[in-house]
């Protein structure tokens, strides 16, 4: 008789689809002997092998590929049930569990505080990521909603925009440029910029529009914040290229300054999105109508 914890499940499914014992200890926030320690009992309660390794990489057996795919079908009956129940709640007393670009969360927060005030007793979960990343849990099944820029066409998503995400050349205020007017492309090529990593909605946009200009950039420093180009940019590391979204403070402070560049701002736009045919709760329902319903404008 197989003898198992839903948590050794969950254990289980995390390695199974990382192929990691290290990723999947990321992602379930455990440690890696936790997570060595729970495939083993699994294991030993099997009386199989479900893992292999070969090199440094771990591969499923044949055993551990077939009990994955009956370990999916349990875990995904349990949040099966677990919507069922919050259906059951309704919106009032559901939890809302969202992901975000790491640029949405400049204005996620004030939204999801007006939201918060129509249903005081939902509760809230934002995990705050990259545009890479966000793909990632939508594809795992990870997340039930996400805002971000424009998904990539041909997964299985249902993405609808609510809401403008220029993306802007920014400067220190003492820069020769601040003040310049109808500044050519061209002349941004004597500039070094300073660039999001890789997997950042916001790099992608900007390496689109320069390929499409037929520009070559400068990059300087890549940094994985917004915050972080901010500060460099107003240290004089360089110029930077962020959204609108990011630099309220920053221009109201006159801590950085907008440059007037020909063709700019990249037009982008921010959607909401989830996988098609998702069964949302009440909550996340009501807080996807919430978004489509605002005129929301946090352009300065
Ligand atoms: P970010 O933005 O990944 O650069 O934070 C997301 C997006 O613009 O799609």
């Amino acid at each position: 008789m197989l003898h198992f914890t839903l948590r050794q499940l969950r254990v289980f499914d995390a390695v199974a689809r990382h192929l990691s014992f290290s990723r999947a200890a990321q992602a379930l926030h455990l440690t890696q002997p936790a997570i060595s320690m729970q495939v083993k009992q699994l294991e030993e309660s099997a009386g199989l092998p479900l893992f292999e390794q070969l090199g440094k990489k771990i591969y499923l057996t044949e055993a551990g590929r077939e009990f994955h795919h009956y370990c999916r079908n349990i875990l995904q009956q349990l949040t099966e049930a677990e919507a069922v129940l919050d259906e059951l709640k309704g919106v009032e007393r559901g939890k809302l569990t969202i992901s975000v670009a790491s640029t949405a969360s400049y204005f996620t927060p004030q939204l999801l505080a007006r939201f918060c005030q129509r249903f005081p007793k939902a509760t809230v979960s934002l995990n705050v990521t990259n545009r890479e990343h966000l793909l990632q849990l939508l594809a795992h099944n990870e997340t039930d909603m996400v805002i971000m820029g424009r998904p990539p066409e041909g997964l299985d998503l249902e993405a609808v925009s609510f809401m403008g995400n220029p993306l802007v050349i920014i400067a220190p205020v003492s820069h020769p440029l601040a003040n310049a007017h109808d500044i050519p492309l061209s002349r941004l090529a004597e500039e070094t910029f300073l660039v999001r990593e890789q997997g950042s909605g916001t790099r992608i946009a900007m390496e689109r529009f320069f390929a499409d200009q037929g520009i070559h950039l400068t990059t300087g420093t890549e940094m994985s914040t917004n915050e972080a180009i901010k500060q460099a940019v107003q240290a004089g590391m360089g110029l930077g290229i962020l959204s609108l979204n990011t630099i309220a403070l920053e221009l109201e402070t006159k801590r950085l300054a907008v440059l007037n560049v020909q063709n700019f701002p990249i037009q982008r736009h921010w959607y909401v999105v989830h996988r098609k045919g998702k069964r949302l709760s009440p909550v996340t329902r009501a807080f996807k109508a919430f978004l489509l319903e605002q005129d929301v404008q946090p352009l300065p």
